[in-house]
C-alpha cells in the first residue's frame, strides 16, 4: 500500500456545532489530517467531541488550538467571527490557511479585513450548503457533505495552493465544490435561501398573530406545512445571517415585494391573464430548475452531466412508431403563436430542449404559454407589439435556429435584448443574420468574429430590403422575414437553392400573406397574425435515423407514422432511394398547410452514389446519418457543396470523419464534403460526438452493423431534438444503453 500523505498536519476547528463537528469527523475518517484539534466555548460539547472521537484533542482556548495549525476552520456563528479572529491572531502560523463555513461571505471577508488589516492570500472563505434539523456535536456526521455543494469564494489574488488544498479537502468529503465571487455568492443565497426563510418566518408569524390562529393551524393543509417547514430553523442563526447579508437581502426583498404587489393588483382587478402568465412561467421555471438539478436541462454544457451511449450490434429493425414533432415547425409555432392575436393551440409539439428554450424565451417576454404536455401547447398571443422586455439575457441553449430567428424578431422590438447560448452555440456564426438585419436598420452587436452573444438595441425603425442570400439558409431567410413583418415596406429574400419553407407556410396559416416567386419570398410590413391551430408532424430529420437503420440492418421492416413530407425536407428519402433503399410512402395528406405521410422502410442493399448538389439543402441535417448509410453501401459515395455542414452544432464533416476513423472506417475529407468508400468493415470503438445530437444518434445507428461495441461520448444534447431516442431505438430492436439520463 502506498503511503498517502495527509493534506494537513494540524487542523484547528473553532466551533463544534453540527458543521464544525461534521467536518472534523470527515477529516478524521478520510485521514486528511495528522491531527484535528477542536475548540468550543461550550466546555461540555468540547469534552463530548473527544469522547465521541470526533476530534483528536481539545484545546483550552481558540488561540491554543490554532497555534501550529496549517489549516484553521472557523465554524462559529457569523457574529462571532471578529472576536474569534482577534483572539487567534497572535497565535496564527504565518502561512496557515484560514477558511470558514459561514452562510454569508462578504461579511466574513470584511471581518477578516477589519481584524487583520488586509485579506491574506491564504484566506479561502467557504460555505458548505448542508445542514440538518439536528444540531450540536452529537449530530456530527462525516457524511453530511457528501453530494452537497460547497461554495468557495477566494479573492482574485488568493494563493492557488491554499485554494487547491481547501478544494481537495471538500472533495475528499465527497462534496461538489464550486467557486464564485463573495458578492455573487451573497446575492445568490439572498435569493435562494435567505428570502424564502424570511417569508416562511413572516408568514407563520402573521398567521400566528391572527385571532383565528388555532383554527388556521388546525386546518392548515399540506401546502402551509410544506411552505413553512423552514420556519423551524434556528432564529439566532437567521438573525445573524440577515444582519450580515443586509444589502443583498434588501435588494431581493424589494424585487419580491414589487412582484407580490403586481399579483395583488391582478387579483384586485380580477386580471386572470396576469395570474396565469405569472403562474405558468413560474411553474415552467420550477420544472426547469429541477431538471437542471438532475442535470437534464438545456444547460447541457454542464460538464458535470455526461451522457454516454453504449451501442452493440443488433437488428433487424421492426415496428410501427411515430418519432417526436418537427423541430423547425415547433419553434415557429411558438413564435408566431406568441405574436398572434388570440389563442393558438399546438399539437405534436417537440418537447426537446431547443424548442423548450423558445417557449421559455417567450415566457420571459411576458407571453402566457400553457404546457407543453404530451405535445399540446396553448399560447395566449400578445399581438405583434405585445412582447415585454425580458429581465435578463435570453438563453437559447444549443439552438442555432432559435438564435437566428429571434434575432430578426427582436431587432424590431421596442426594448433591448441579449441572446446567449451554450458552448456550441457560442461558436456559431451570426454575422449571416446580423449583417442583413443591420442593412434593414437594426442595431446589433456580436462578440468577436460575429459570434454570440448578440446584443440587440430596441426601438429601431426597420426598412424593408431585398437580400440575395449568399448561402442557402432557411434560418437566415426566416430571420429576415420575421424582421420584415415589422419593417417599413417590403422585405424580400432570394435563396440560391430551395430551403425549408415552414416559415412561409406557417405565416400563411396565421393569415399573413407571403409573396413567393421563383426562389424569392417577400412580406409587407405592418400586418397582423391571427391565431390558429397547428398540428406538428413527426420530424423527418428524426425519422432519418430509423430510415437508415432500417435500410442497413438485414430483415428490417419499419413503419414511421405521420412524418412531415414537405418537399424542402425530403432530401434524405430522395438520396436513400438513389442509393437503392426500399422506402414506400403512403397515406399522403395535407395537414395545416404541410404534407404528411406514413413511411415504410425495409432492408435493401445500398450502393454508393454521387449525391446531387441540389439535394444538399433538402437533406442538410441528415448527412451525418447518410454517411453511415454510405459506409455500409457498396461502392463510393461522394458529397460536395456541403460546406454549411462545418458550421452546424459541430463541424459535421470532420466530426463524422473522426468518428468513423475511430471505428476503423477511412474517409477522405474535402473542404465542402466527404468521400466514403463503402464496404469497409466497422470495428467497435470510442467515438466523440462533440456534443452534437445528430452525430451521437448516427453512431448509435452505425452500431447495428459494427463488429463490436461503439461507445459514444457526450450525448446529452440528444435531448435537444429527440427526447426518448434511446427508448424508441430499443423498442424497434437497437441495442443501446444510455449512461446518464437523456
Ligand atoms: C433550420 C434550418 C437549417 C437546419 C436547422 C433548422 C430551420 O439551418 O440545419 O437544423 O429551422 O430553419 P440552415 O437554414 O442555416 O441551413
Amino acid at each position: 500500500m502506498p503511503v498517502v500523505q495527509p493534506l494537513f498536519q494540524r487542523v484547528a476547528i473553532i466551533g463544534l456545532g453540527l458543521i464544525g463537528g461534521s467536518l472534523a469527523a470527515a477529516l478524521r475518517e478520510n485521514k486528511l489530517a495528522e491531527e484535528v484539534v477542536g475548540f468550543d466555548t461550550r466546555a461540555d460539547e468540547l469534552a463530548l467531541g473527544v469522547e465521541l472521537g470526533v476530534i483528536d484533542s481539545a484545546a483550552e482556548s481558540a488561540a491554543q488550538a490554532v497555534s501550529g495549525a496549517d489549516l484553521v476552520v472557523l465554524a462559529v456563528p457569523v457574529k462571532a467571527t471578529q472576536s474569534v479572529l482577534r483572539e487567534i491572531q497572535p497565535a496564527l502560523n504565518g502561512d496557515a490557511i484560514i477558511t470558514d463555513v459561514g452562510s454569508t461571505k462578504s461579511g466574513f471577508v470584511n471581518d477578516v479585513r477589519a481584524v487583520l488589516g488586509h485579506l491574506p492570500a491564504t484566506v479561502i472563505p467557504g460555505h458548505p450548503i448542508a445542514g440538518s434539523e439536528k444540531s450540536g456535536i452529537r449530530a456530527a456526521n462525516s457524511q453530511l457533505f457528501a453530494k452537497h455543494k460547497v461554495i468557495l469564494t477566494p479573492a482574485d489574488d488568493a494563493c492557488p495552493q491554499a485554494l487547491g488544498k481547501v478544494t481537495a479537502m471538500w472533495r475528499a468529503c465527497d462534496a461538489n465544490v464550486l467557486t464564485m465571487a463573495a458578492e455573487h455568492h451573497d446575492e445568490v443565497l439572498a435569493a435562494t435561501s435567505h428570502l424564502p426563510h424570511l417569508i416562511a418566518f413572516s408568514l407563520v408569524d402573521t398567521l400566528a398573530g391572527d385571532d383565528q390562529n388555532m383554527d388556521i393551524f388546525r386546518y392548515a393543509a399540506g401546502g402551509f406545512r410544506d411552505f413553512t417547514r423552514i420556519a423551524a430553523s434556528d432564529p439566532v442563526m437567521w438573525r445573524d445571517i440577515f444582519l450580515s447579508n443586509r444589502d443583498a437581502v434588501l435588494h431581493t426583498i424589494d424585487r419580491f415585494t414589487q412582484d407580490l404587489d403586481q399579483l395583488r393588483s391582478a387579483i384586485a382587478d380580477q386580471d386572470g391573464d396576469t395570474l396565469l402568465r405569472v403562474f405558468t412561467r413560474a411553474r415552467a421555471a420550477r420544472e426547469h430548475f429541477s431538471k437542471m438539478l438532475s442535470g437534464q436541462a438545456y444547460v447541457t454544457n454542464n460538464t458535470e452531466h455526461q451522457v454516454t451511449f453504449r451501442a452493440q450490434p443488433a437488428g433487424p429493425i421492426v415496428g410501427d412508431i411515430r418519432v417526436p414533432g418537427d423541430k423547425s415547425m415547433s419553434h415557429r409555432s411558438i413564435m408566431l403563436g406568441a405574436l398572434a392575436e388570440g389563442i393558438t393551440e399546438v399539437n405534436g409539439f417537440l418537447e426537446g430542449e431547443d424548442s423548450l428554450a423558445t417557449v421559455q424565451a417567450f415566457r420571459d417576454m411576458g407571453v402566457t404559454i400553457e404546457g407543453p404536455s404530451n405535445g399540446f401547447v396553448r399560447i395566449h398571443g400578445v399581438g405583434m407589439n405585445g412582447l415585454q422586455a425580458p429581465r435578463g439575457p435570453i438563453y437559447l441553449g444549443n439552438s442555432g435556429t432559435g438564435m437566428r430567428l429571434f434575432s430578426g424578431l427582436l431587432a424590431a422590438q421596442a426594448f433591448d435584448s441579449e441572446l446567449v447560448g451554450d458552448a456550441s452555440l457560442t461558436k456559431r456564426p451570426m454575422s449571416r443574420v446580423a449583417d442583413p438585419l443591420r442593412a434593414m436598420g437594426a442595431v446589433i452587436d456580436t462578440a468577436e468574429g460575429g459570434r454570440p452573444p448578440l446584443k440587440i438595441r430596441g426601438s429601431q425603425l426597420l426598412t424593408g430590403i431585398h437580400y440575395d442570400m449568399p448561402v442557402a439558409s432557411a434560418q437566415v431567410k426566416s430571420c429576415l422575414l420575421l424582421a420584415g413583418l415589422y419593417a417599413d415596406g417590403v422585405t424580400s429574400v432570394t435563396e440560391p437553392a430551395p430551403t425549408r419553407d415552414h416559415t412561409e407556410r406557417m405565416l400563411e396559416g396565421f393569415g399573413y400573406h407571403v409573396y413567393r416567386n421563383d426562389g424569392t419570398s417577400s412580406v409587407s410590413g405592418g400586418g397582423k397574425l391571427v391565431a390558429c391551430n397547428i398540428d406538428v408532424p413527426a420530424d423527418i430529420s428524426s425519422a432519418a435515423f430509423f430510415l437508415v437503420a432500417g435500410s442497413i440492418a438485414p430483415g428490417s421492416d419499419l413503419t414511421l407514422r405521420h412524418v412531415g413530407m414537405n418537399p424542402t425536407r425530403v432530401g434524405v428519402i430522395n438520396i436513400l432511394r438513389l442509393m437503392g433503399a426500399s422506402i414506400d410512402v403512403s397515406n399522403e395528406r395535407a395537414i395545416g398547410g404541410e404534407p404528411v405521410a406514413d413511411v415504410r422502410v425495409r432492408y435493401a442493399p445500398l450502393k454508393g452514389i454521387d449525391i446531387p448538389e441540389r439535394e444538399v439543402p433538402l437533406a442538410i441535417d441528415e448527412f451525418p446519418v447518410l454517411f453511415i448509410a454510405a459506409t455500409f453501401a457498396e461502392g463510393r459515395t461522394t458529397l460536395r457543396g456541403a460546406e454549411e455542414l462545418r458550421v452546424k452544432e459541430s463541424d459535421r464533416i470532420q466530426a463524422m470523419a473522426d468518428g468513423l476513423a475511430a471505428v476503423g472506417v477511412k474517409t477522405t475529407v474535402i473542404p465542402d464534403g466527404i468521400i466514403i468508400d463503402g464496404g469497409q468493415s466497422m470495428t467497435g470503438g470510442i467515438v466523440n460526438s462533440h456534443g452534437d445530437h445528430r452525430i451521437a444518434m448516427s453512431f448509435a445507428v452505425a452500431s447495428l452493423r459494427a463488429q463490436g461495441e461503439i461507445v459514444i461520448n457526450d450525448c446529452a444534447n440528444v435531448a435537444t431534438s429527440f427526447p426518448g431516442f434511446v427508448e424508441l431505438a430499443q423498442q424497434v430492436g437497437m441495442n443501446i444503453q444510455s449512461q446518464g439520463d437523456v
